[in-house]
């Protein structure tokens, strides 16, 4: 079951972060990174302005404007497949067919558990590497569905 952190244990990390305002992403990264729902909600966002004395407009245009921040609950690993057309007219679809079939997700979707989003994405350089998948940046290929099974089995294991 998801549990929130609480507010006891947000102040504790947001406190045992040095430094003045100029913290305000880092300590937003790893506030996320630590919530299991993987966002920062509003009531995180007015906790870290009143703590790091930052208008809570500034730490809402900072969650909006970062791609790697989000004010909504989100996967904690995302699973992303190559849809450029090199891939496509050759591995990508077999990519997003071993994701989807050892996920049990279609892309756009998120696991039921949270963990795993798979998202279509263009070329991430890994043309050569086909088929294969990025999570979180880590490039895996190429890959049988038993190869992607094991991989996503190291994620679930870590976390
Ligand atoms: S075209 Fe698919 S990874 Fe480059």
């Amino acid at each position: 079951m998801e549990t929130h952190l609480s507010r006891a244990e947000k102040l504790e990390l947001i406190r045992s972060r040095p430094g003045g305002k100029d913290r305000l992403l880092s300590v937003l990264l790893d506030l996320q990174a630590a919530e299991p729902s993987h966002c920062i909600d509003e009531e995180t966002a007015v906790l870290v302005g009143a703590e790091l004395g930052v208008a809570p407009a500034r730490v809402y245009d900072a969650v909006s404007f970062y791609a790697m921040l989000s004010p909504a609950p989100q996967a904690r690993f995302t699973v992303e497949v190559c849809e450029s057309a090199p891939c496509h007219f050759s591995h990508a679809g077999r990519a997003a067919d071993l994701a989807e079939r050892a996920l049990g997700v279609r892309v756009g979707e998120d696991t039921p558990d949270g963990l795993f989003a798979l998202r279509a994405v263009p070329c991430f350089g890994a043309c050569d590497k086909a088929p294969a998948v990025k999570i979180d940046g880590h490039v895996y290929g190429p890959l049988d569905e038993a190869g992607l099974r094991a991989v996503l089995a190291q994620y679930k294991e870590a976390e």
